[in-house]
């Protein structure tokens, strides 16, 4: 007799799954099918068909698909960093005290998805933030990898997860930050990491390989419409169980990605991933930070992220197109009182800041 079929198992577990996207406040949400695609460049696909071996980080990220740039800021500014971010999320108006954990719920904390993305509250506008974006060890991959240092920068989001939190519901949420009709490699995202990083820190987490599998994947599985609280923006796709199952019946494996403070994670947009809650004590920090060529954008959103800019609002992980305001935050049906109309510190207008912003032209 011939045995049981046995259903496949996956490292990803969607049993309990909850959307914990957030709602914007403008409700705009972008559809596949008729959103144009600006901003498509080879610059990256180019390099990574010549396979040509250049001997540091830009091997592992062609070849796997991420890689991290160890030190890309010193130890001792990375913690300042840190140190700053947890000041700053101190400081809404709810009553949380990062010493007193019962005031480790939602009541007490700004609106973030997923347990700790802040995309609101002109978050990505603080000065710290910024000067963490304008490091040099931070700037100086992203110049290499695109082959210029006239670049934009992305307004995308800081994400504080505070660990043991009892009343999040959480799930995995696997998805690119890509559109399914966006072919090949067109963009490289980045985790600035001011938190250690291990095992049991909360952390990004990624399928190994599935990059390569992009364009197979939604070559055999059209891209679905989006659900209607997914993401509104263009570049960004949701995985079920069934797609995850795929992918590691296609070799892929679910890693976390390991680092320290100060370095920096880049990866492959075509990457599933999702992030890890920390199962230690530690607070997971970081910045999201994506680096591009301003010369890819078309005066039309250059013009936009520079008025998005101008009003402090976020965007997503994409620099120079896929620019999607992502409004204000929303807390149940109402805008969040805790919203503000500029950062709590602005930061100082450089020549580099409002280059990088889009605002002053290279
Ligand atoms: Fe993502």
């Amino acid at each position: 007799m011939a045995p049981a079929a046995v259903a496949p198992t996956s490292t990803v577990d969607l049993s309990t799954y909850t959307s914990g996207y957030l709602k914007t406040s403008h409700g705009i949400q972008h559809d596949y099918a008729t959103t144009k695609i600006g901003g498509a460049t080879d610059i990256l696909a180019k390099q990574a068909q010549q396979g040509v071996v250049f001997g540091d980080w830009r091997d592992e990220f062609f070849s796997k698909g991420y890689t991290v740039v160890k030190g890309a800021i010193p130890r001792e500014k990375a913690d300042g960093y840190r140190r700053k971010a947890l000041d700053w999320f101190s400081q809404f108006p709810f009553g949380f005290v990062v010493n007193d954990k019962s005031t480790w719920t939602q009541e007490h904390l700004p609106v973030m998805m997923n347990g700790g993305m802040i995309m609101n509250y002109s978050a990505t506008h603080e000065k710290w933030v910024w000067e963490a974006r304008c490091e040099p060890g931070v700037l100086e991959p992203f110049a290499k990898l695109w082959g210029t240092d006239e670049l934009l920068v992305s307004f995308d989001a800081v994400n504080i997860t505070l660990p043991g939190r009892k009343d999040l519901k959480w799930s995995p949420w696997p998805h690119v930050d890509q559109s399914p009709t966006r072919k090949g490699l067109s963009c490289a995202q980045g985790i600035i990491n001011l938190s250690q990083s291990g095992p049991t820190d909360g952390g990004l987490q990624l399928l190994t390989g599935s990059s390569a599998l992009f364009d197979q994947f939604f070559k055999e599985h059209p891209p679905k419409p989006k659900a209607k609280d997914a993401p509104g923006q263009f570049d960004w796709y949701g995985f079920t169980l069934d797609d995850i199952k795929w992918f590691e019946d296609h070799g892929c494996r679910l890693i976390k990605v390991e680092a320290e403070p100060g370095d920096l994670i880049i990866w492959d947009s075509r990457t599933v991933h999702y992030a890890s809650l920390p199962k230690s004590e530690t607070i997971r920090t970081i910045i999201y930070a994506t680096y591009t060529p301003a010369k890819l954008a078309t005066e039309e959103d250059i013009k936009l992220k520079a008025d998005i800019f101008r009003h402090y609002e976020g965007t997503t992980h994409w620099p120079h197109c896929n620019i999607f305001g992502q409004g204000r935050a929303m807390r149940g049906d109402t805008i969040c009182p805790g919203e503000r109309d500029e950062p709590l510190e602005k930061p100082e207008l450089t020549d580099q800041v409002l280059k990088l912003a889009g605002v002053k032209r290279y």
